[in-house]
């Protein structure tokens, strides 16, 4: 499998480059289909890609009235958490643009629990998408240093998931260590486009694990079983 990837020397020149990539991908979508569905990745990488994203320089290149967000997964926290993916998106960029609050699709991270907020968000794309299968347009991945994506970690049984949109997460490891809410693989690989963010060595030499011999990396690694039915690039920076 040829792997497209795309490595700059730092976070803010990868940036630069995916912004420029995701307002193509938009109008392209928009003039195609009249809407552009964007997932967002949650985590800290992607903080800076919001901003510029946001920046009032872009904001008539970018069609944000035929623009749906929705977020690959959230942690069991209200949005007004710092630890809220939703919350960090708002505060870098929901804040900034103009977009109708109906096409904000957030996961409701302050439900009663985290199978609740699953079983509310599957419902809501569910009612999105006509119950046609979810094919977003473009989907967003961070990755942690021990290859998870989304909230999908090593070794989870979520990672068998074949039926199901969304599901819970126990508490992992990784911090914050709170139950977690997660789009599932077979939604993940549904996408028409699916760009990876990440930065630094540890996370680098995962990848190069996975352009090696995927299929070996992926006994170890969720990111390396992130195999889209539609194109999939990485952007990656040294630091
Ligand atoms: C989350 C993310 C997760 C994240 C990675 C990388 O909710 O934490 O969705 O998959 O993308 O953990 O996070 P950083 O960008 O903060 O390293």
């Amino acid at each position: 499998m040829q792997h497209e990837i795309h490595h700059f020397a730092s976070l803010t020149e990868a940036c630069t480059s995916l912004v420029r990539e995701i307002i193509r991908l938009a109008r392209q979508a928009t003039e195609a289909r009249g809407i552009f569905s964007l997932v967002l990745a949650g985590g800290n990488t992607p903080l800076q890609l919001y901003s510029l994203l946001a920046a009032p320089s872009l904001l008539a290149e970018m069609p944000w009235q035929n623009t749906h967000l929705f977020w690959g997964d959230e942690r069991w926290v209200p949005p007004e958490h710092p630890d809220s993916n939703f919350g960090m998106a708002a505060d870098a960029m929901l804040r900034a643009i103009p977009l109708p609050d109906k096409n904000i699709h957030r996961i409701q991270g302050e439900a009663a629990s985290a199978e609740t907020a699953a079983n509310l968000y599957e419902r809501e794309l569910r009612a999105f998408f006509a119950d046609q299968p979810p094919v977003f347009d473009l989907i967003l991945l961070g990755m942690g240093a021990d290859g998870h994506t989304a909230s999908l970690f090593p070794q989870s049984p979520a990672l068998e998931e074949k039926n199901r949109w969304v599901t819970a997460i126990p508490a992992p490891r990784n911090l914050p260590a709170v139950d977690r809410i997660t789009l599932t693989l077979p939604v993940l690989n549904l996408a028409r486009h699916l760009f990876f963010l990440l930065t630094g060595p540890e996370k680098l030499a995962i990848v190069q694990q996975i352009v090696d011999n995927q299929k070996d990396a992926a006994q170890t690694y969720p990111a390396a079983l992130i195999k889209p039915a539609g194109h999939l690039a990485w952007f990656t920076a040294t630091k």
